[in-house]
Order: structure tokens, then sequence, then C-alpha cells
């Protein structure tokens, strides 16, 4: 069996990252949180082992070295810090893919559809990275409670972005996170899969929630 890749959550103390680092420790990848600060990083590390036992491969490193040492780097840190944080892993994540979880949501107005002017946080940090970096959208439409809950979620995960090989690859990662993965396309796709993220906020408010998400019907997995 082929060794599981190293995965990079940058942003992993945060709510999203340390869901997206449980659920991939629990099914026996290494992970390494990322932070700003270290000590952040092996605190959120430390929760993880505390709740899946001390064979958990998981630790914690400042954002820069868990990206220098992934084969793949997952983005997960607020809209307003992508573009600096993507900048600053440039040079680090050169031939990887990178998984991007951003949603450009523009606080306080978080059910209404904010589109940057490239279009989506992907196509943003696709233009940063340049072409030897394949960036894919994953989990935007699932909630920080469903990653960190170990029930079984009834949503799916579209995955959207740049070269076929590369979204096989982070199907993989987000079925073995426990999802139903869907190929949902190119890269110019990520504007509505991460549009999609206010259109699910507005229905959780406006119909209590809690956490409204997308199942695809009509089709069957390959
Ligand atoms: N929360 C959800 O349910 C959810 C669902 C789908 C998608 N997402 C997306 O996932 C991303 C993360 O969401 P979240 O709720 O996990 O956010 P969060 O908890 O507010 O922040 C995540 C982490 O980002 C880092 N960070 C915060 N401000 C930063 C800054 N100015 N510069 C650099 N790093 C900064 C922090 O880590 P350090 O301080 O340790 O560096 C923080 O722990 C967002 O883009 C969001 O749209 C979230």
């Amino acid at each position: 069996m082929d060794a599981k890749p190293v995965l990079a959550v940058i942003g992993g103390t945060g709510k999203e990252g340390r869901g997206l680092a449980y659920r991939w420790a629990r099914a026996g990848y290494p992970v390494l949180i990322g932070s700003r600060s270290p000590q952040r990083a092996h605190d959120a590390a430390q929760v993880i082992r505390d709740r899946l036992g001390p064979d958990a491969q998981v630790e914690g490193r400042d954002n820069l070295q868990a990206a220098r040492e992934a084969d793949i780097v997952v983005l997960a840190v607020p809209y307003a810090a992508h573009r600096a944080t993507a900048q600053a892993l440039r040079e680090a994540v050169q031939g990887k893919i990178v998984v991007d979880v951003t949603v450009p949501l523009q606080p306080p107005k978080v059910t209404k559809v904010h589109l940057p002017p490239e279009g989506s946080a992907a196509l943003e940090a696709q233009a940063i990275f340049g072409p030897e970096v394949q960036v894919v959208d994953a989990f935007q439409n699932i909630s920080h409670h469903v990653l960190w809950s170990d029930a079984t979620p009834e949503m799916d995960v579209l995955v959207a972005g740049r070269g076929k090989a590369a979204r096989q690859t982070v199907m993989r990662l987000v079925e073995d996170a426990g999802f139903r993965a869907w190929d949902a396309g190119p890269i110019e796709n990520t504007i509505v899969v991460e549009g999609l993220t206010s259109v699910l906020l507005y229905i959780n408010k406006r119909y209590g929630g809690p956490h409204a998400g997308v199942r695809i019907v009509g089709v069957a997995q390959d």
C-alpha cells in the first residue's frame, strides 16, 4: 500500500482547519497543523491527539514550515488573510496541490455572495502560485461543526479546481474524511462552489439551520 501523503493545514488552529486535521488524522494521514504561532499549532495538535490517542500522527509547525514539509497543502484561513498567506507560501507550495477551503466572505454580510475581482479565492490563489501549482477547492460548503462531529454527514463535498488528476487526489482526501466527493469541474467552477456558501448561510439563517448543505442526486458515482 502506498504511504499516505503528508498534509499541512494552514490555519489549522482555527475552526474549519482543526476539523479537517482531526478527520484526516483519524483516517491515518500524517498531518501538520500550521499557525502563525508554533505554540498555538502545538496546542491544537495536542487537542487532536488527546481525542484520537497517541498514535495519531498530528504535529504543529509554523505555517511556512508546515507547507515546506507537506506533500499537499490545505489553506484554511479567513479570506481577509488569504492573499497575504498565499504570497508568503508561494515558494513552499511549488509543484504541489493546494486544497483551498477559503470562502471570500465579507463580514458582517456573510449571507450575501461576494466575489473577488479574480472571480474566486481559488482563482486568486492560482494567480499567486503560478502554473506549477494546482489549486483545488473543497469543503467550502461544510460547517466546522460537521467536521468536528463523529456523525456520518448527510451532505456532499464539491471538488472543483485545476486538473482532473489533482481533483481525483483531493476527492480521495474528501472520501477519507468521511464525505461523498463529486468532481465539480474546472477552476472556473470554484466561483459557484464558493458563492454557494453564502446561499447556505442564508438558508441557515432563514430556516434556523443548523448546518445546511448540498447533496447531489440524480446521478450515480463512478
Ligand atoms: N468555519 C466554517 O464552518 C467554515 C466552513 C467552510 C469554509 N470555511 C472557510 O475556512 C476558512 C477558515 O475558517 P475558520 O472559521 O476556521 O476561521 P478562523 O477560525 O477565524 O481562522 C482560522 C485560522 O486562520 C488564522 N488566521 C486568522 N487571522 C489571520 C490573519 N490575519 N493572518 C493569517 N492567519 C490568520 C488563525 O490561525 P493562527 O492565529 O494560529 O495563525 C486562525 O486560527 C475561511 O476562509 C472560511 O471561509 C469555514
